[in-house]
């Protein structure tokens, strides 16, 4: 088979035969010289030395020994599926983006699942945050919605990713351990870092080890702006819904299902698409007004730290994600996929959140060395379903033979191709904005409220679920080796509820904390105060 289900794949001669897919009768070089023997190499005499002459035995070892890709720097292991989002029309009035806006419109997609910290090989039971990422291939070019099974993420500024996930990743003396939590270095970054506590407790609940990726939710994190026809614009934050629930296993399901069979995440997906029970999501928004401010019931929307409880403002749900069909080949599909916060379509904007800003720059250039040079947009999953005329030449894997003389627009040698007049005929035209500031190294006040919500999250949880968290901090500190990191921990557990840390302090053999002083802190918002959290039982039984 040449061509995927989503149409992705090689467009080549018109017996629909792709040369390069190994489709030819009878084996060959990879020059397509028909090999007769492929089991013995060129010998002087059958005891005899290999001969250099033997031009199959090195162009086939040489193939093999060059296989392996780098693995993604986070994220290495995943799996993914082809599938359809269909619009309900219901975001028209926010967003022009056709893919959002136009009802009943059908936009091929691939998904792709991942742990983040673990390698391509580790297991998929691990507690651990699962990321959710989304390429639509829809007419108006490429939108990539790059989320987590999380609503938040451990820091506010991207700068700090390099030594989130440094102190995440196995310790480099030894590579112990795979998983993210478990070790002194983690729980050293996360408690000096404690901006991390909200993650960190999502972590720690049943959130950590999901049943299933069909049984997970998925959020963009970030708040985006949505830009409609009028050129009026509002700020969203993005959420996937499963139609199954949500589901998680237990700590020691997850151990045995780990133990059992490490693949148990991929396996399920792959199952049950082949079964044809189509995994399903609904994809929703949560819509607020665009003020300068940029914020909402005096939440910061550009601090991904923070969450906006549901009760403030509902999901409003905008379209349908079905997952048919399984890839063919999963280095050419789930691996080579790349994603990008920076692909976004007319309609579909960014905002200053910087993480997300640092988030731009970070994909496209991890992707330049993961795939090897700039063409990766060639490469058949990451091709735009879109044409494509952007002037770009040559470079490392190029596979396009591109005619013409003058690769830049306007020009008036061979016409060049012209462009949109502006954002109504399609151009993708930022909303304009002001910006003013001073050039500093600084952050929003708002910033500064770390546990606010962590306390929220705590006391939304049903009894056993809390109880899940107390079990989870205990494991996971009790594993550290460094007193001082455990005794800082029960300082920001203190902070968070006084029975989560002295139930903690329990179990770690250690005293609860002095009492801390309720301090004022700075950008806290009122409206969470008034806010009865509904309790959203997870169902923990291994279907
Ligand atoms: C990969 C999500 C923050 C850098 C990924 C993937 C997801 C994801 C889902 C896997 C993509 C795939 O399946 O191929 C998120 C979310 C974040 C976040 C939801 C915060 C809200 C960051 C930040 C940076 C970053 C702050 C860097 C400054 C990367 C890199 C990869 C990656 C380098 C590997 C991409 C590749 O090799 O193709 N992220 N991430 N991420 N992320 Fe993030």
């Amino acid at each position: 088979r040449t061509v995927s289900p989503t149409g992705v794949g090689y467009d080549g001669p018109e017996d629909g035969r792709d040369p390069r897919a190994q489709a030819g009768d009878t084996l060959t070089t990879p020059n397509g010289v028909r090999v007769a023997d492929t089991d013995h190499s060129l010998k002087a005499g059958p005891r005899g030395p290999v001969l250099l002459e033997d031009f199959h035995l090195r162009e086939k070892i040489m193939h093999f020994d060059h296989e392996r890709i780098p693995e993604r720097v986070v994220h290495a292991r995943g799996a993914g599926a082809h599938g359809v989002f269909t619009a309900y029309g219901t975001a028209s009035k926010v967003t022009r983006a056709a893919v959002l806006a136009e009802k009943g419109l059908q936009t091929p997609v691939f998904v792709r699942f991942s742990t983040v910290l673990g390698s391509r090989g580790s297991a998929d039971t691990v507690r651990d945050t699962r990321g959710f990422a989304t390429k639509f291939y829809t007419k108006e070019g490429t939108w990539d919605l790059v989320g987590n099974n999380m609503p938040i993420f451990f820091i506010q500024d991207a700068i700090k990713f390099p030594d989130i996930i440094h102190a995440g990743k196995p310790h480099p003396d030894h590579e112990i351990p795979q998983a993210q939590s478990a070790h002194d270095t983690f729980w050293d970054f996360v408690t000096l870092h404690t901006e991390a506590t909200h993650h960190t407790i999502w972590n720690m609940s049943d959130r950590g080890i999901p049943r299933s990726y069909r049984t997970m939710e998925g959020f963009g994190v970030h708040t985006f702006r949505l830009v409609n026809a009028e050129r009026e614009t509002v700020l969203v934050k993005f959420h996937w819904k499963p139609k199954l629930g949500v589901h998680s296993l237990t700590w020691e399901e997850a151990q045995i299902a780990g133990g059992v069979d490490p693949d148990f995440h991929r396996r399920d997906l792959y199952e049950s698409i082949e079964a044809g029970a189509f995994p399903e999501w609904e994809l929703g928004i949560q819509v607020f007004p665009d003020t300068p401010e940029e914020t909402f019931e005096g939440i910061d929307l550009l601090d991904p730290t923070k969450i906006v409880p549901e009760e403030l403002a509902p999901v409003q749900p905008i379209g349908r994600l079905v997952l048919n069909a399984n890839p063919t080949n999963f280095f050419a599909e789930t691996e080579q996929v790349a994603f990008h916060t920076g692909h976004l379509v007319p309609g579909i904007e960014g905002t200053n959140d910087p993480l997300l800003q640092g988030r731009n720059f970070s994909y496209l250039d991890t992707q330049l060395s993961r795939l090897g040079g700039p063409n990766f947009t060639q490469i058949p999953i990451n091709r735009p379903h879109a044409p494509v005329n952007d002037n770009t030449r040559d470079g490392f894997h190029q596979h396009a033979v591109h005619q013409g003389q003058a690769p830049y627009t306007p020009n008036s040698v061979d016409g060049g191709s012209p462009f949109p007049a502006d954002w109504s005929e399609g151009g993708y035209v930022h909303v304009p904005r002001v910006v003013s500031g001073q050039v500093a190294r600084t952050a929003p006040a708002s910033f500064d409220d770390h546990y606010s919500q962590p306390a929220l999250f705590y006391k939304s949880l049903t009894t056993i679920e809390q109880q899940h968290v107390v079990d989870a901090y205990t494991f996971e500190l009790g594993k550290c080796f460094e007193q001082p990191i455990k005794e800082r921990a029960l300082t920001v557990l203190a902070r968070i509820h006084a029975d989560l840390c002295s139930q903690v302090a329990a179990g770690l053999g250690l005293p609860v904390p002095k009492k801390i002083k309720a301090e004022k802190v700075r950008g806290e918002s009122p409206a969470l105060r008034q806010i009865k959290p509904t309790p959203f039982p997870i169902d923990g039984r291994i279907i």
